[in-house]
């Protein structure tokens, strides 16, 4: 059974191109993404982990580790680093788990036999502190994540956890947001001090609060 939002995600032991991983203890009280490749050696994945690596200074902001998973060993890790770090012009600053024998894969439900019975599909989790599924996504082999998107969305599941309120479709940081349906008329002043648009009983807009 695939993992769902809420569920508490897996924990490991695994090792990777930094050495050994317990993953609930590497995570400690941090955000957490974990996402999984195709193979080592494949063009696709190798601009999103140079891409990743350019985003490291990205999650370190919002406190999060990204940690990524291909089935290779880590000895072809490391040398596929090496071409990462040449031809995306970056560092390889995070941790790439080795998973030949599928082990973490298949906890995640990483593998889809219809796309292939070997590799792994390009699935993303981002893991709150409380090591709770907060989002999964899950793309074919061909194309390539928008990272952007990922920081978009821990940007709005980091907002929501400390406010009443929701991010609308497209909403980028510093935009308007939308106080819950939960939060009466009557309170909204005093929760919303920036003040607040009523478009609808049920759409209620306000700056966003934590800027
Ligand atoms: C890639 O990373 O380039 C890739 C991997 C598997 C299938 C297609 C593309």
């Amino acid at each position: 059974m695939s993992l769902r939002l809420g569920d508490i995600a897996p924990d490991f032991t695994a090792e990777t191109s930094e050495g050994t991983i317990k993953f609930h203890e590497w995570l400690g009280s941090s955000w957490g993404v974990l996402f999984s490749h195709p193979a080592d050696f494949t063009p696709v994945c190798t601009t999103e982990l140079g891409t990743v690596a350019k985003l490291r200074a990205e999650f370190d902001k919002r406190n999060v580790k990204v940690v990524a998973l291909s089935t290779d060993s880590v000895t072809s890790h490391h040398e596929w680093i090496g071409d990462i770090n040449e031809t995306q012009k970056t560092h390889v600053n995070f941790p790439i788990i080795a998973d030949p024998a599928f082990k973490v894969s298949n906890l995640y439900d990483m593998i889809h036999p219809e796309v292939s019975d070997k590799t792994t599909v390009r699935s993303v989790f981002v893991i709150g502190p409380d090591k709770k599924v907060k989002l999964t996504i899950t793309y074919p082999a061909s194309t390539g994540r928008n990272f952007d998107e990922i920081i978009r969305v821990i940007d709005s599941l980091q907002l929501t956890a400390n406010y009443s309120v929701a991010t609308p479709a497209n909403w980028q940081h510093g935009e308007d947001v939308i106080i819950v349906t939960g939060v009466k008329d009557e309170d909204i002043a005093a929760k919303f001090p920036k003040g607040h648009t009523r478009i609808k009983p049920y759409l209620r807009t306000t700056p966003q609060p934590n800027i």
